[in-house]
């Protein structure tokens, strides 16, 4: 299993603060945004990641997350240079998926929550697509799953004016290789994106799409408002403060993960002595 996370876009719902570097790199509490992500992915089980960016960014994002091997991993790095739908990262990543199956992430979805890493773990040899449905207040900006009665998904859309349930799809998405040929088939939407949506309800019509509820214990952040953002912030300050324990450390789950041993640790922990990070790394080995 392979992983891609889209950190794309031109962020323009959050201008001016996006206006000259990426949205995933954003603070979150203590990390950038993509720490979240990316500790998911690896959280998964998966350590080669294909990191897509526009052109401007991707020289930031090699200078913060390097080709991966500092955290046991491989990172690659591709272009979007424009925001043409999360599906074209298939496309874009063709090469890199090779006969791989694939795990997508969107660089600004954050999850967190008892029993995640267990529920990612199971879908790592995904037989069609697996996504999942999240209760949420207002699921118009987001895709939009219905269910029967037996909890059988039947319906998905993409930003529904009259949503027919409240499960919005967070941006996690776990395929097969088949996803490859699904992304390369569809026609841009009316907004000229190649949707996600349209590869999910490709998957559906296949009958090859399982989709999960995540339990409402587990919680699954936004960022996408000034205030949704801040809010992200207070979420992670309020756990790390109160637990002393970090969310989204990508050094701490390389660690627990066993991708990297102690004296590895401890080279990452160094640098960061200064800002406190760098003890709670230090911590873990104790
Ligand atoms: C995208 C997807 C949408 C999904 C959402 C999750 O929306 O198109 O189906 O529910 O991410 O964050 P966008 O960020 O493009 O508005």
């Amino acid at each position: 299993m392979k992983g891609i996370i889209l950190a794309g876009g031109t962020g323009s719902r959050l201008w001016p603060l996006t206006k000259a570097l990426s949205k995933q790199l954003m603070p979150i509490y203590d990390k950038p945004m993509i720490y979240y992500p990316l500790a998911t992915l690896m959280m998964s089980g998966i350590r080669e990641i294909l990191i897509i960016t526009t052109p401007e960014d991707l020289p930031l994002f090699k200078k913060l997350l390097s080709n991966g091997n500092q955290l046991g991993c491989r990172f690659e790095y591709a272009i979007q240079s424009e925001p043409k739908g999360l599906a074209e990262a298939f496309i874009i990543g063709k090469k890199f998926i090779g006969n791989s199956r694939v795990a997508l992430i969107l660089g600004d979805n954050i999850f967190y929550g008892n029993g995640l890493e267990q529920l990612l773990k199971e879908n790592y040899k995904p037989k069609g697509g697996i996504i999942y449905g999240y209760h949420v207040n207002n699921p118009k900006r987001y895709g939009v799953v219905e269910f029967d009665e037996t909890g059988k998904a039947i319906s998905i859309v993409e930003k529904p004016e009259m949503p027919k349930s409240n499960f919005a799809i967070p941006g996690i998405y776990f395929y097969d290789n088949e996803v490859v040929s699904i992304a390369e088939s569809i026609k841009p939407s009316k907004r000229n994106e190649l949707e996600i949506t349209d590869v999910n309800k490709a998957y559906l019509e296949l009958g090859k799409l399982q989709v999960s509820v995540l339990d409402k214990g587990i919680a699954w952040l936004d960022t996408g408002t000034f205030s949704s953002l801040m809010q992200a912030s207070q979420f992670v300050q309020v756990i790390e403060e109160r637990q002393g324990l970090k969310i989204g450390c990508i050094e701490e789950v390389a660690f627990t993960q066993g991708y990297i041993d102690t004296e590895q640790l401890k080279a990452l922990a160094e640098p960061l002595l200064k800002s406190g990070y760098g003890e709670y790394l230090m911590n873990l080995i104790k």
